[in-house]
């Protein structure tokens, strides 16, 4: 049969969750309880005062929404900017809007892969699935880069073969990190940011997670050095950061975040995003402006990841599936024990069948085949029921 879909789509692997899902599907028909720790959705309510400018402004005439933001929501965004990491350009002429990261992550590899003739994208493995697919759509070559236990989950594209190094476009780096929760510092922005001036290779920064870190609940000050940055405090030369309301104030079925950095990408990428019809409504817009513009409920809302994860570290490092607690509160990347399994797929299946829904590491892409993910999406009591269920799994 003549093919009715290009070789790209046919042969795009099967949604590896899938299988989950079933599962799932089984368990609600026997109306039993599900844990779900597969999703990275917050499941807190959205910030009042960003519902309240939500619905004023729904009221109002919509019309089409412009490509790159509202000036409103673009001045919101470069102030966080200036906030959040002190930069020392102006913010207001780097940054377009988005319709949350996703979209945004998936498009810019269409824009950069083929720049001075070179096609190869690396990003990290495991990591956000759609840096790979991003490549496949604009036909570059992927590099999937190990970020292991033994390399620290750091990024090192120093350590790379000349070959790959000739040929890359752009690579990707996010951190704090999905799944591991690895953080870096400023002398490793800087050394990675000089490497990629020196290479010619743009750098894409994931920074979904930049404003959940881990604070002390008994402490009123959070040291400086423990607060992530962004990479474009060293440079925004060939550096473009992507930022997301979903994790930081709930915005996550609203689809609206926003990229900043080198204005000779930045300003040819809008023209090419003009064709792709992406642009938030403009009440959302207004929401997200109010959201940018607070500082407060994300800090509310790093107590609550925080308390998650206080409670969650005693539980798991009790059951010797965690020896550290990560820096930032969103995903724990648990070490299943020798003893138990040494295969992710079918220990996350098991689990799944007793109704605790996780994420098998190499389902994220890990080549390490006794890791899963855990999100600390539910409430402490749900956790405690849930932890309860896995601990018989792991003795
Ligand atoms: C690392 C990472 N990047 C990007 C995203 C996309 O987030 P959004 O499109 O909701 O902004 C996610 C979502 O979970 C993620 O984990």
């Amino acid at each position: 049969m003549r093919d009715v879909v290009n070789p790209i789509t046919s042969s795009l692997e099967e949604y590896p969750m899938e299988e989950l899902f079933k599962i799932k599907q089984k368990l609600i028909n026997k109306n039993q309880k599900i844990y779900d720790f597969g999703v990275g959705d917050p499941s807190l309510p959205l910030w009042e005062p960003a519902l309240e400018a939500l619905k004023q402004s729904a009221s109002e005439s919509q019309g089409y929404p412009s490509i790159g933001g509202t000036k409103e929501l673009k001045e919101a965004c470069a102030d966080y900017l200036l906030r959040r990491f002190c930069l020392k350009e102006d913010p207001s002429r780097l940054l377009v809007a988005t319709k949350g990261s996703k979209e945004a992550i998936f498009h810019i590899a269409l824009s950069l892969i083929g720049r001075n003739g070179k096609q190869t994208l690396a990003y990290p493995a495991p990591g956000y699935p759609v840096y790979k697919s991003s490549v496949l759509f604009a036909q570059g070559v992927p590099y999937p880069v190990p970020l292991t236990e033994e390399n620290h989950y750091l990024m090192e594209p120093w350590n790379f073969p000349e070959k790959v190094v000739k040929d890359l476009a752009a690579i990707w780096v996010n951190y704090p990190h999905n799944p591991t929760g690895t953080t870096v510092n400023i002398s490793y922005w800087e050394k990675l940011v000089e490497w990629c001036h020196t290479e010619d290779v743009v750098l894409l920064s994931d920074e979904s997670y930049v404003d959940l870190y881990h604070i002390l609940l008994d402490q009123e000050e959070v040291s400086a050095s423990r607060i992530p940055l962004s990479p474009l405090v060293v440079s925004s030369d060939r550096v473009i950061s992507f930022f997301s309301l979903s994790k930081r104030s709930g915005f996550t079925g609203l689809r609206t975040g926003f990229m900043a950095g080198d204005r000779r990408i930045l300003e040819p990428h809008l023209k090419a995003r003009a064709n792709f019809g992406l642009s938030t409504p403009v009440c959302i817009q207004k929401a997200a402006a109010k959201a940018w513009l607070d500082d407060k409920h994300v800090a509310l809302r790093r107590e609550i990841f925080s308390e998650r994860l206080d409670f969650a570290f005693e539980k798991l490092s009790q059951m010797k599936l965690l020896v550290e607690k990560p820096e930032v509160p969103f995903y724990l990347w648990l070490k299943i024990p020798e003893s138990v399994s040494r295969n992710d797929i079918d220990f996350c299946l098991n689990l799944a069948r007793d109704g605790v829904i996780t994420t098998p590491g190499r389902w994220l892409g890990s080549k390490e085949e006794h890791f899963f993910r855990l999100s600390l999406t539910l409430s402490l009591e749900d956790m405690g029921e849930a932890f309860n269920i896995l601990r018989k799994h792991v003795i």
